[in-house]
């Protein structure tokens, strides 16, 4: 579905390389995790392979569907099924809620808008008409973002930390609906998180570290790569952690 081959990102404006040579494959319908610390990398990846500016690779091909998509547009990347919902979610004050995720569907009908608000778990006949504004809570928020993002049916959907800011208590609940939006509509999730609850329903996983791919494989394995890189058991929380404490 999506693959990476050898990606080196130095972004515009920029000497430094801050992602290198960096290798890993989505396969269809697989939720992927992609996990490392903070400035490893992972937003940047994500943007590489929507074709954002100032982040195209300097080295390497990104593969999407047998087709070397590297040097296409963000646009034409959406077409062929690339979405990517955002760590710090745009502002949409002024419109409602069903406006805003009709605005993301260029061909899109009333239908999808419903559809995509029943799939996250908002009633679509009270949320669609609602005023998209600061009364929304956080999850209320994340929810009206992943289902702008469900409603383009993409293939492949880049979740950039989906759980940030979000209550502990509704950790199952996200699961639960990434797991009720891959059975609905097949599609693959590249989940990019800093947590084990999440990263715990993957199929699969890479860890990125300084920019570099330092494992992938299935999550527990790639948990017991972070945890060996950190290298102090008195810091790691991991269940998967695997140095004596
Ligand atoms: N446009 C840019 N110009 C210069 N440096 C950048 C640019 N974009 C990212 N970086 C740097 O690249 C590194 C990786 O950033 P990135 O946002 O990809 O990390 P991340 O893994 O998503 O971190 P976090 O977990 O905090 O979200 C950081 O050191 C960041 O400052
Ligand atoms: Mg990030």
């Amino acid at each position: 579905m999506l693959r990476l081959k050898k990606v080196t990102i130095v972004p515009a404006n920029s000497s430094e390389v801050i992602v290198n040579d960096v290798s890993f494959t989505v396969r269809e319908r697989e939720i992927h995790a992609l996990v490392g610390p903070n400035g490893s990398g992972k937003s940047s990846v994500a943007y590489a392979i929507m074709g954002l500016s100032g982040y195209h690779p300097r080295q390497g091909h990104i593969y999407f569907r047998d087709q070397d998509i590297t040097d296409l547009s963000v646009t034409e990347r959406a077409r062929l099924g690339l979405t990517l919902a955002w760590q710090e979610p745009v502002r949409f004050e002024g419109i409602t809620i069903g406006e805003y995720i009709k605005a993301g569907i260029h061909d899109g009908d009333g239908q999808r808008v419903q559809e995509a608000l029943a799939l996250v778990g908002l009633a679509p006949d009270q949320y669609a008409t609602r005023k998209a504004d600061a009364s929304l809570s956080g999850g209320e928020r994340k929810r009206v973002e992943l289902a702008a993002v469900v409603a383009m049916r993409p293939w492949l959907m880049i979740l950039d930390e989906p759980d940030s800011g979000l209550d502990i208590i509704v950790y199952d609940e996200l699961h639960e609906m990434l797991a009720r939006i891959r059975r609905e509509t097949g599609t693959a999730i590249l989940l990019i998180t800093h947590r084990e609850e999440t990263g715990d329903m993957a199929d699969a996983a890479t860890l990125l570290w300084k920019g570099q791919v330092l494992k992938s494989g299935n999550f527990a394995e790639v948990m017991q790569a972070y945890c060996q890189a950190i290298g102090r058991r008195e810091r790691c929380r991991s269940k998967y952690c695997p140095m004596p404490s």
